[in-house]
């Protein structure tokens, strides 16, 4: 049970192959103690070499003690995990995506005596696959949810695309964190008294990196303009951890307080 007068969430931020992995196995424990977190919830698309996850690594992350899982453009990357979604409970995929496709967009859990609605959306600019879109798809939503606290994890390429859904959901989420870009913005902030915002969390994996993958084939890419696979770097001297913190009033719900955190760790740590 909550052990002051607040619910404090963990949002972190994607998890990018074995060294987003190997941090949070390291790590997370400390961070769980240092902000008394009640509820964890993490970004897992890039979990499984950088592309997507499977059942294996659903299951460790299970055993981590997170709660949530939220996803994005790359949920379906591994195919093995195509007709398994009935099985990932804890996880949602963009809300917006059609219909027919695995998953659930939203999902509502319980945890000392809060019930937590998590949801995922993906956005439009910039980003090859053509959901409907995430702000009539919030609505839908949100008109027929009932929860204390609900978070939602929008995935987007775009600052802009994120802030005007940050206030278009402005009283109506308690949590709003940004992903897929991989690199934290400084922007915590509260929008109201109500709902806490983050345009990118950033992510968990290699520090020394290009958003998490191995920084010579990037550079290499971009200035061959060749095919090249990219992958997690392989043996990173520094990790980070980005991530959001929100502490929530058990009282009425309201926010209380909202911080990011960029942690840097080398081998050592
Ligand atoms: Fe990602
Ligand atoms: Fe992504």
């Amino acid at each position: 049970m909550p052990t002051n007068s607040t619910f404090n969430i963990l949002c972190l931020g994607d998890i990018v192959g074995h060294p987003g992995r190997a941090i949070l196995q390291k790590k997370l424990g400390d961070i769980v103690t240092e902000f008394d977190i009640d509820f964890i919830v993490a970004n897992i698309e890039n979990s499984a070499a950088g592309f997507g996850f499977n059942s294996k690594l659903y299951n460790e992350f299970v055993l981590m003690n997170m709660d949530a899982f939220t996803s994005g453009n790359h949920v379906y990357s591994k195919r093995e995990v195509m007709d398994k979604f009935s099985v990932f409970d804890r996880l949602v995929r963009p809300i917006n995506f059609p219909d027919a496709h695995p998953g659930k967009g939203l999902r509502v859990f319980e945890k000392h005596g809060k019930r937590i609605a998590v949801i995922n959306a993906i956005g439009r600019v910039f980003m090859p696959q053509l959901p409907h879109c995430p702000f009539e798809q919030m609505d839908v939503a949100l008109n027929q949810l009932e929860a204390d606290i609900t978070i939602l994890d929008f995935h987007a390429e775009t600052t802009s695309e994120k802030q005007a859904l940050g206030w278009y959901l402005n009283n109506r989420v308690t949590v709003m964190f940004g992903t897929h870009t991989h690199v934290q913005t400084s922007d915590a902030r509260l929008l109201s008294k109500n709902t806490a915002y983050i345009t990118d969390v950033g992510m968990c994996g290699a520090y020394d990196s290009v958003i998490g993958m191995d920084k010579d084939i990037s550079v290499d890419k971009f200035i061959t303009q060749l095919p090249a696979r990219h992958q997690p770097v392989k043996q990173p001297n520094e990790y980070c951890i980005g991530a959001l913190v929100t502490r929530v009033n058990l009282s009425n719900n309201s926010v209380s307080s909202v911080q990011s955190i960029h942690r840097v760790y080398n081998e050592t740590d």
